[in-house]
């Protein structure tokens, strides 16, 4: 399933529409997110599920900060390493090939772990969080961006839609508090940053000319996706009904969480 995921980002599906920031908002909200959070030259900071690397290589920039990034993605990691090269910021960001639930670093090495629209993608998201507190420093912060639910799924619902992308991925605001609040993740803010949904998704509409041709065009990367689903007969065109209900059941949103390691 993971192995999907990320074959899924590697395509230039995502990247056509949204100039290799892959997530609602782009680097306008990474840089709100970093000044909120408090991001400064002094910083060691963890950029989870790096992807191609933009985030990281414009934080090291615009924060000066030393930024160390870590994806699943071989082929994204060449293209970040790529960036930074070009962006003259090699020296302040180093990329490593990496799974969010097993990070290669030592206790308490960061002061803070960002992550923008990866975390709702992982299968073990306990395993997840327990990985992120375990690397952050005490007092380090962990900032995030990404999918949230105003309301769970039913089980019915859970039982129809194959749960490895963004939107199905996504929890509640008092899940994501109550997940990470057992690993000693103390939430000091939460911020309703759903308009930035809808930009991406008026843009993906712009390139598209529609949601569902996207996401059939998507879902040729995400075989999972795409097959087996109830009135599919195998193909993506059949999520057209399955999608409506998971807006309608869960009204997904995207929001921004800073929280302090207690
Ligand atoms: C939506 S993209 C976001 C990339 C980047 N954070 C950005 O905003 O531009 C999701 C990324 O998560 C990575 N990913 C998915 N599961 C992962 C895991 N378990 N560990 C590390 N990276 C993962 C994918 O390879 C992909 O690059």
């Amino acid at each position: 399933m993971k192995e999907t995921v990320v074959q899924a980002y590697e395509s230039d599906t995502f990247n056509r529409a949204l100039d290799e920031s892959l997530h609602p908002g782009g680097l306008d909200l990474t840089e709100y997110m970093a000044c909120t959070a408090g991001i400064t030259e002094d910083s060691v900071v963890l950029d989870i599920a790096t992807g191609r690397g933009t985030s990281a290589c414009f934080l090291a920039g615009f924060c000066n900060c030393c930024i160390e990034g870590i994806d699943l993605s071989r082929a994204s990691l060449s293209q970040a390493r790529a960036k930074a090269a070009c962006q003259g910021v090699s020296h302040k960001v180093r990329f490593h090939l990496a799974d969010i639930e097993e990070l290669p670093f030592k206790d308490a090495a960061f002061d803070y772990v960002v992550s923008e629209c990866s975390f709702s993608l992982l299968p073990d998201k306990s395993a997840g969080a327990t990985e992120i507190a375990r690397v952050l420093k005490p007092g380090g912060k962990f900032a995030f961006t990404d999918m949230f639910l105003e309301h769970r799924f039913s089980d019915e619902l859970k039982s129809l839609v194959p749960f490895d992308c963004c939107f199905t991925g996504a929890q509640t605001r008092d899940d994501y508090e109550a997940l990470f609040g057992l690993v000693g993740l103390k939430s000091q803010l939460f911020e309703d940053h759903s308009f930035s949904l809808r930009e991406i998704t008026d843009k993906l509409r712009g390139e598209y000319g529609s949601l569902q041709v996207f996401w059939n065009q998507f879902g040729k990367g995400t075989a999972s996706l795409c097959t087996g689903t109830p009135d599919a007969g195998g193909s993506c065109e059949g999520y057209g009904s399955l999608w409506k209900r998971v807006f309608a059941e869960g009204k997904p949103g995207y929001c921004l969480m800073v929280m302090e390691k207690v």
